[in-house]
């Protein structure tokens, strides 16, 4: 059964925030950052009680590991950290530039791909940098992690947490 309380708070929320944010994180191979950028948004979300407000989803900008869950190094500091990755890998895709609002790379390689993948001029201004929106951390990219140690990992969750909270904070 709603209670009042129930009824008046989705009424509010839904005028507070009439319009879905639909947002895409994306990284070279979509099983390090950008599933990590996916799960903390998702949480700073669900924390704000606005889940029916986002839609969030991330990609890759090659194939090579499509269908594989997240880099288990990624998904083991991840959960050290109280996030639980469970992306699956897919290609960035041409109807992800309609259907997106936010398109947010994690490096220049990836921001410049997306540029130059965007099919309009509108299309390409959808696309940003993940590091516009860090408050704390003064960088312009998320480093890769791949081909390093522990410490690459670490970094990524504290870059992203930052970005994530700034990117939150941006749009409500
Ligand atoms: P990501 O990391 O772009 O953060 O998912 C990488 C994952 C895979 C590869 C490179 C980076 N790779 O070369 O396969």
């Amino acid at each position: 059964m709603h209670s009042c309380f129930e009824k008046n708070r989705t009424f509010w929320k839904n005028h507070t925030h009439p319009f879905m944010v639909k947002i895409l994180f994306v990284c070279l191979g979509n099983i390090c950052r950008s599933p990590m950028a996916e799960a903390i948004m998702r949480k700073l979300v669900s924390e704000r009680g606005l889940d029916a407000d986002f839609q969030i989803d991330s990609a890759g900008l090659i194939s090579y590991h499509e269908g594989e869950a997240s880099d288990p190094r990624m998904r083991e500091h991840a959960y050290r950290h109280g996030y639980r990755l469970t992306h699956i890998s897919r290609p960035v895709r041409q109807g992800d530039f309609d259907n997106f609002d936010y398109i947010i790379g994690m490096d220049d390689s990836n921001y410049d791909k997306l540029r130059h993948l965007a099919p309009t001029l509108e299309a390409e201004a959808k696309v940003s940098r993940m590091t516009d929106y860090c408050t704390v951390h003064v960088i312009d990219h998320v480093p890769d992690p791949y081909y390093g140690g522990a410490q690459g990992f670490e970094n990524v969750i504290e870059i992203l947490e930052d970005a994530c909270a700034g990117l939150l904070a941006s749009l409500v």
